[in-house]
């Protein structure tokens, strides 16, 4: 079986369900040594890969604002449901995308798309347990527009998908923890806990591969970040940054220290 057939086949489903299950027959094939990674096709940029019709996606200041009110936390009980999803999707495109690099690479990246549909799992169940669903807000886009603009080159993708994006989930999740503790969605300090310790893997994933792909290339990965950051981000990459986890996460002294001159 193909890998990159496989991830697409998953990454461009549109239904939920299917989505979640394709990927975690791509983890069920890749522990089971029933995957191939040899990489003869061709890969296309993809502007929209499979989602559901809902939710709406709209301009970033355009989502619905959450305040700390019962129906403000289900707002952001969705939001972190719509990054699992995206998660998914952008841990499969990962896989599809790249050519030539290491199997393990592809094996690491299926991991992540199956743990993503694990964290999309845990909250979609509760979502519908509070009467809810994915799709009843609006949401933005932001997690997959980074995703595609770095499809030109893993080591773009690598710097800025999994070591910001992603480490931004690490960053944030303690706060959004302590609110949920003061509420009445308390089962969402268990599921948050899940996810932060898989995330924790998925950006050292992200920092193995980003160092794995400067030194090969000979380049210096200080000052490469630098120079995506300014191409893709600018200003906006912000702290604070949750020191502790980002170093069990793999950052070094000197990137932490880049980070909190910002
Ligand atoms: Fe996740």
């Amino acid at each position: 079986m193909n890998a990159f057939k496989l991830a697409h086949n998953a990454l461009m489903s549109r239904s939920i369900d299917e989505k979640i299950t394709l990927t975690n027959e791509l983890q069920q094939l890749k522990e089971t040594h029933q995957l191939n990674y040899q990489s003869q096709h061709s890969t296309q940029s993809i502007q929209d890969p499979g989602r559901p019709q809902k939710p709406d996606l709209v301009r970033f200041q355009s989502v619905p604002k959450r305040d700390g009110s019962d129906t403000g936390l289900i707002k952001t009980i969705h939001a972190i449901c719509h990054i699992e999803f995206n998660a998914i999707n952008l841990a499969l495109d990962a896989v599809y995308r790249f050519h030539d690099m290491p199997d393990k690479f592809y094996q690491d990246w299926i991991q992540v798309a199956f743990e993503e549909a694990k964290h999309f799992t845990l909250i979609n169940n509760y979502l519908s347990n509070l009467g809810y669903h994915y799709g009843d807000f609006d949401a933005h886009d932001g997690l997959w527009t980074m995703t595609h603009d770095t499809d030109y080159d893993v080591l773009a993708r690598m710097a800025l998908v999994p070591r910001v994006l992603e480490a931004r989930g690490l960053d944030v999740t303690p706060n959004i923890q302590k609110k949920f503790q003061r509420s009445k969605f308390k089962n969402m300090v268990e599921i948050l806990d899940v996810i932060f310790t898989d995330e924790i893997g998925h950006v050292k994933i992200g920092n193995h591969w980003f160092h794995y792909l400067c030194q090969q290339r000979g380049l210096d990965s200080m000052q490469t970040f630098d120079r995506l950051v300014k191409k893709h981000i600018g200003e906006k990459l912000r702290g604070p940054f949750n020191i502790e986890a980002r170093k069990l996460a793999d950052f070094s002294n000197q990137e932490l220290k880049y980070l909190q001159a910002l």
